[in-house]
């Protein structure tokens, strides 16, 4: 049995791709991530009432990514459970993450940034260290944030020899000119939260998978998809979702599907939601050409 921990796996993205790897997977057990065990138990339900045999397949694991206790408390749950096999893993998905920019910058980075980090350092120890993939959801405004940055911001962000200290780093002069700016203007910062974000996920990407060479560590973007963390753009467009371009959750879990169960070509990469490798630091549409850098 592959064991994949799916982070945020209640509902959008993350609940279709628990559905699909039970669906398309026999092989496969989830993890189903939850800071919220009810709704957590709910999603659970769900899925066993659509189809009962999925059961066996399918534990539920009470996750908080922006709390280090809480992600303690998961990992040594899950070494309790599995720590006893020799592989209790196969995979992470770090796929928890928030969008609401009114958050604010150090919320969105310890969810979407640290997030990853606090999952990874706590569970990288169960995981298969021969075969084992981390797949790391972040998202096109990664790079697209990156495109509108300084050319030496790109090169600490997408270097090969990234280091977490230079990504921290990076975080915290975005944290502080954030402050500033709001301080002193009636608009707020205006800054990219979201995109500041993910652009860093997407180098943690790099780093971990450098310092993690025998596994499998790719990030990609699940493409723009209808869940809780876009209706409210579509709602203040006045135009519902699939007016907006947005696609099913189920649609969002490919690229995901294929770090996870295919043959991605490297490691430390960034896949778009066509599951073709894409660049860090310029947004890529589905259908051009790979990025081959
Ligand atoms: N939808 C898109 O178009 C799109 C595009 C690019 C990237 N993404 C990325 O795809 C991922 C999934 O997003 P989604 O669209 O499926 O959004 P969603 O429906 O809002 O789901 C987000 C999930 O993350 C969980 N979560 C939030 N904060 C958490 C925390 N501190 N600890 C653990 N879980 C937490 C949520 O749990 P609760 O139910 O408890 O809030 C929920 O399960 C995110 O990383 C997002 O950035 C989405």
């Amino acid at each position: 049995m592959k064991r994949i921990l799916i982070t945020g796996a209640n509902k959008g993205i993350g609940l279709a791709t628990v559905r699909r790897l039970l669906d398309s997977y026999d092989e496969t057990f989830l993890l189903l991530g939850s800071r919220d065990l009810k709704k957590g138990q709910e999603a659970l339900n769900s899925l066993v009432a659509s189809q009962p045999g999925w059961k066996d397949r399918l534990d539920l694991i009470q996750i908080d990514v922006g709390q280090d206790d809480s992600v303690k408390s998961a990992a040594d749950e899950v070494t309790q459970k599995f720590g006893g096999t020799s592989s209790p893993l196969y995979a992470i998905v770090n796929n928890a993450g928030i969008g609401n920019s009114q958050l604010g910058l150090n919320k969105i980075l310890q969810v979407n940034t640290y997030g990853p980090k606090r999952v990874c350092d706590a569970f990288l120890p169960l995981l298969d260290s021969s075969i084992g993939r981390v797949v790391n959801v972040t998202s096109a405004s990664g790079p697209t944030y990156l495109a509108g940055c300084s050319e030496e911001v790109k090169e600490i962000l997408t270097s090969p020899e990234v280091s977490w200290t230079e990504i921290e780093a990076f975080m915290s002069e975005c944290l502080k000119s954030n402050l500033e700016s709001e301080q002193t203007s009636k608009q707020g910062s205006g800054i990219d939260s979201y995109g500041i974000s993910k652009a860093c996920a997407n180098a943690y990407t790099i780093y971990l998978a450098r310092e993690n060479h025998k596994l499998t560590i790719n990030a990609c973007t699940p493409g723009f998809i209808e869940t809780d963390l876009t209706r409210p753009m579509a709602e203040a467009n006045h135009k519902t979702p699939s007016e907006m371009g947005m696609k099913s959750p189920e649609e969002g879990t490919s690229a995901s599907i294929f770090l996870l169960m295919g043959n991605p070509s490297g490691s430390g990469q960034y896949y778009g939601s066509d599951c073709v490798r894409s660049p860090f630091d310029k947004y890529r549409s589905p259908g051009d050409p790979p990025y081959t850098g």
